[in-house]
């Protein structure tokens, strides 16, 4: 669990960058979708999961969309009640959530996803967003690649003129822990450790298909909005991408099967 410090300065240390570049690939993917054959699914209704500071939902309600977000820290959905007063949030465990209703669309990013350190639980999740989403309703997540998050020596980084980031990724196997030291003109301000699973691109590919899904992109960039990714395609592409993170599109099938 994030701290209450970390959660305060989340966006304004710059955290909030990859929600935002979700949302503008995102936004552009959702139009792209529609149009092939002018006929893709109408998107009006969607569910940020883990939103953290809201900043996707943000996005996501200043498109038209009708939006709402749920995460694990209180604390995160403070900051998010404050950052978009207009927008509907839950404090809950994605694991166990069952929102009201049904979503067209379905997010979780900022690899939340890899939060997530036992393989059941995460199957539930998907079990979870399949059975949140309409029929033909899209599921849309980034997870981390581990080919290129690798362990090494620790890195500093300055925020500002006086805030520095001290940070050192360590890890065994697949658990990786991140180390994060935040210091203010050279005065240590807080420690946060995250601790984060790495799921091979085949394994999630495989457990979002045995939910119901249909994969329509994977990979470094959310660009392959051109109809069913097959199995072949999916293992070429986990040989030759390189990115840090992957983003994986799924949609629910428009039949449910009987
Ligand atoms: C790196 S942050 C990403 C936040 C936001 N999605 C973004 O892209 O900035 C990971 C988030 O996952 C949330 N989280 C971790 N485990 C969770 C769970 N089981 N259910 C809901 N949220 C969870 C954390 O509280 C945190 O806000």
């Amino acid at each position: 669990m994030y701290s209450s410090s970390f959660c305060k300065v989340y966006d304004a240390f710059g955290w909030n960058y990859f929600p935002m570049y979700f949302g503008e690939l995102l936004l552009a993917w959702m139009d792209e979708e529609k149009r092939p054959a002018g006929s893709g699914r109408q998107i009006r209704r969607c569910l940020d999961l883990a939103c953290g500071t809201g900043v996707l939902c943000g996005i996501l309600q200043e498109n038209g969309f009708d939006v709402q977000g749920m995460d694990l820290s209180a604390d995160m959905i403070a900051e998010a009640r404050k950052n978009y007063p207009g927008i509907p949030f839950d404090v809950a465990d994605m694991v166990t959530y069952h929102p009201e209703g049904r979503f067209d669309l379905v997010t979780c990013t900022g690899d939340a996803v890899n939060h997530i350190l036992a393989e059941e639980d995460l199957l539930q999740i998907f079990r979870n967003v399949y059975d949140s989403l309409e029929p033909g309703g899209y599921f849309v997540f980034d997870f981390l690649n581990r080919k290129e998050t690798i362990p090494g020596e620790p890195f500093e980084v300055d925020y500002s003129e006086h805030i520095r980031l001290q940070l050192q990724i360590t890890g065994e196997e697949e658990l990786v822990h991140l180390h994060i030291r935040t210091l203010s003109d050279g005065e240590l301000l807080f420690e946060e450790d995250i601790r984060e699973k790495y799921y091979e691109p085949e394994w999630i590919c495989r457990a979002v298909r045995a939910c119901g899904f249909s994969i329509i992109s994977c990979g470094g960039a959310l660009d392959h909005a051109a109809g069913s990714l097959t199995e072949e395609e999916l293992s070429a592409l986990a040989g030759q991408e390189s990115s840090a993170t992957w983003i994986l599109a799924a949609q629910k099938p428009e039949q449910e099967p009987c």
